[in-house]
C-alpha cells in the first residue's frame, strides 16, 4: 500500500508549519507503518500528532461529556456499543441508532477523527437535549485532561491483554493495508510494541495512567478490563451504568432489559448488521474489519511461547507495585 493509501491518521502529510517544528524538538522513530514522535510520554504517527494539538487546544468540553479511551484493538468498538445502547435505553422503541450506524460514527474519535482534519469540527451533530455527548479516544489520561482543561466530565477506560490485543492489531492492520498476513509483520510488531515504539504506546504507561487515575478519582473514571466484560457481561454492564448514574432498575432488571443491551451489542449481532458489513469509517477503514473472534486468549494460537513469556515478563516489570494486571 502506497503511503497516501494509508488511513489519513497514520500518515504524515497533514502537519501544520507550527506541529512540525514541535516535531523537530521531539523524540522520533519508526515502525513498520510511519514515522513516530513521542509527545507527552505517547508515541504517534505525525498527522494523529496534528489531531492531538487540535484537540487540546481547540475542544471546550461541557461537564456532561463521555470520553470512552481505551488502548486498540481492547474491545473500543464494544464499549461504544454498550454506551450508547445504555444512554439510549428509554428512548427508540424502533430506530435503534446501533441499527443504522457503526458504534464509531456514533462515538467519534477526537484525535483521530474529529481533529485529525480539522482544529474546529463541527461537534453540534453530537449535541442532543436529553443524551450526554459521547467522544472516544487512545490518548493517555494527562494528555485527553489538558485538552479537558478542568471539566469533570467521566471518563471510562477499556483495557485488553496486550498479547490478544496485539493480535488483534495484526489481523486489522494486514486487512486494511490489503497485506499478506507474514510472521515477518506479527514479529515486527511484537518488537514495536516489547520496546515501546509503537502506536499510542508504551502500552503500559497508557493503561497505567487510567489506573492510576481511577484509584484517585473512581467517581470520575472508570477502569474495566475485555476479559472481565466476557466473563461476567450482566455484572460488568451493571457497574457501566452505575458509573454514569443511570443504573437498571429493578423492574428493567426484571424485565430483561441489560439482557436486551447485551444482545443488541454482541458481535455476532452488529456484525450482522448491514451498516457494519458494508460500510466504512472516515479514514477509509471498512468496519467489519473491527469485528473477528472477540475470544480471550486467541494470542495461544499465533504467539510462541517465547514470545508470550517476553510480554509476560516486560508487562509484569512495568506494572510492578500499581496493583494492576491485565
Ligand atoms: P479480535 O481481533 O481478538 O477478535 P477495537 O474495537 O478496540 O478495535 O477491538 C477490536 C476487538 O474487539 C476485536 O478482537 C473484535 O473482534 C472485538 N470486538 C468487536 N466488537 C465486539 C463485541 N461487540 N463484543 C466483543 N468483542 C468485540
Amino acid at each position: 500500500m502506497a503511503d497516501n493509501e494509508l488511513p489519513m491518521n497514520l500518515r504524515e502529510d497533514n502537519v501544520s508549519e507550527e506541529t512540525k517544528k514541535l516535531i523537530s524538538s521531539l523524540p522520533t522513530d519508526k515502525d513498520c507503518v510511519g514515522k513516530l514522535c513521542k509527545y507527552q510520554g505517547c508515541w504517534y504517527y505525525y498527522n494523529t500528532l496534528q489531531g492531538v494539538i487540535n484537540f487540546q487546544n481547540n475542544f471546550q468540553a461541557q461537564e456532561t461529556d463521555i470520553i470512552l479511551a481505551s488502548s486498540p484493538k481492547s474491545g473500543t468498538t464494544w464499549l461504544k456499543a454498550l454506551t450508547v445502547a445504555l444512554l439510549e435505553r428509554s428512548k427508540h422503541h424502533d430506530g435503534h441508532p446501533l441499527l443504522s450506524d457503526n458504534p464509531h460514527a456514533l462515538v467519534p474519535f477526537l484525535e483521530n477523527n474529529l481533529y485529525l482534519k480539522s482544529s474546529t469540527p463541527d461537534l453540534t451533530k453530537y449535541s442532543s437535549s436529553s443524551s450526554p455527548r459521547l467522544f472516544a479516544t487512545h490518548m493517555p489520561l494527562l494528555t485527553v485532561k489538558e485538552g479537558l482543561k478542568g471539566s469533570p466530565c467521566k471518563i471510562v477506560f477499556m483495557c485488553r491483554n496486550a498479547k490478544d490485543a496485539l493480535i488483534s492489531l495484526w489481523y486489522f492492520r494486514c486487512k486494511y493495508q490489503k497485506l499478506e498476513m507474514t510472521r515477518g509483520i506479527l514479529e515486527s510488531m511484537f518488537e514495536s510494541l516489547c520496546s515501546g515504539v509503537s502506536f499510542y504506546g508504551p502500552i503500559w504507561d497508557q493503561v497505567l495512567s487510567y489506573w492510576r487515575g481511577s484509584l484517585e478519582d473512581p467517581s470520575r473514571v472508570l477502569f474495566m478490563k475485555y476479559e472481565e466484560m466476557k466473563e461476567e457481561p450482566y455484572a460488568q454492564l451493571k457497574r457501566l451504568a452505575e458509573f454514569f448514574g443511570c443504573p437498571f432498575t429493578e423492574e428493567e432488571e426484571e424485565s430483561g432489559g441489560v439482557e436486551k443491551i447485551l444482545e443488541l451489542c454482541s458481535l455476532p449481532s452488529l456484525s450482522d448488521l448491514e451498516i457494519n458489513k458494508s460500510g466504512k469509517n472516515v479514514n477509509g477503514v471498512d468496519y467489519k474489519f473491527y469485528f473477528r473472534k472477540g475470544e480471550v486468549g486467541d494470542s495461544k494460537n499465533h504467539l510462541t511461547p517465547e514470545m508470550e513469556s517476553k510480554i509476560d515478563m516486560i508487562i509484569e516489570e512495568k506494572l510492578k507495585g500499581s496493583g494492576l494486571s491485565f
